[in-house]
């Protein structure tokens, strides 16, 4: 059995002030013990040891939005994952579709740092998804596919303990547009088999696939009722505590 993440992703948002008061209103609605369901809050860098010493304790914990592949050095604006476990901090999302599309990452950039995050004992939330194109044109498959081999290229089975997948179809991501729950469920299975044959069927059982994109609390009960959806990465609903926590407990 799966046990459900239910991951805000802050993104480029929130003040130090309005940050606290999110978490705090978090760590006060999550248990600390909370078997169900795993929550984590990405906060921006410059806010995520404020956040992380607010969610300390509680069932709440905090990861980070993006990491550098190399050991600390002369990495002008990096952040090193010997830097994100320095503070406490146990997950980073890796691949995110604004990081693809916006800042120019490839495939080749976000291995070195699924590799380098693992090696660090992180949580690597990987995300993979298709643009509208090529949704259109039916290669959301082949995207997937060309995607997961080379976030995951020479990663070793035996760190799937480590690995979180999560499904964002760009078109839904912040648009309001989310994807039905049959076509998140089309796609999950796709990645769950991909894991299955190219890994094993218990890594593929084991391993978690969230889906993002338009997460909400009036479509999360139906999201998550899906077979092969294991949770979620919202953007908007979490930067309300009003939002986020329905999606929480629509996971319950
Ligand atoms: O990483 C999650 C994010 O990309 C989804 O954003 O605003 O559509 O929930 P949003």
């Amino acid at each position: 059995m799966r046990r459900f993440l239910v991951a805000g992703n802050w993104k480029m948002n929130t003040t130090k002030e309005s940050g606290a008061q999110l978490a705090q209103a978090l760590a006060s609605e999550v248990p600390s013990e909370n078997p169900a369901v795993e929550v984590l809050v990405c906060p921006p860098f410059p806010y995520l040891t404020t956040i992380g010493d607010i969610v300390t304790g509680s069932g709440v914990g905090y990861g980070a939005q993006n990491c550098y592949h190399e050991a600390p050095g002369a990495f002008t604006g990096e952040t090193a994952t010997e830097m994100l476990t320095d503070i406490g901090c146990r997950s980073v999302i890796l691949g995110h579709s604004e990081r693809r599309h916006v800042l120019k990452e490839t495939d080749a950039d976000i291995n070195l740092k699924v590799k380098k995050a693992l090696e660090a004992g992180l949580q690597v939330i990987l995300c993979v998804g298709e643009l509208q194109s090529e949704r259109e044109s039916d290669q959301t498959e082949a995207v997937l596919n060309t995607q997961m081999t080379g976030g995951l290229a020479g990663v070793d089975g035996a760190a799937f303990g480590q690995i979180v997948i999560a499904y964002e179809p760009v078109w839904a991501i912040g648009t309001g547009l989310t994807a039905s729950p049959e076509q998140a469920e089309a796609a999950h299975l796709y990645l769950r088999n991909w894991l299955k044959d190219q890994y094993s069927a218990e890594i593929a059982d084991a391993t978690r696939i969230l889906y993002g994109g338009s997460v909400k609390p009036d479509n999360a009960k139906e999201l998550l009722s899906q077979e092969n959806v294991d949770g979620a990465l919202v953007g908007g609903a979490s930067l309300k505590a009003e939002l986020f926590i329905p999606i929480i407990q629509a996971a319950v």
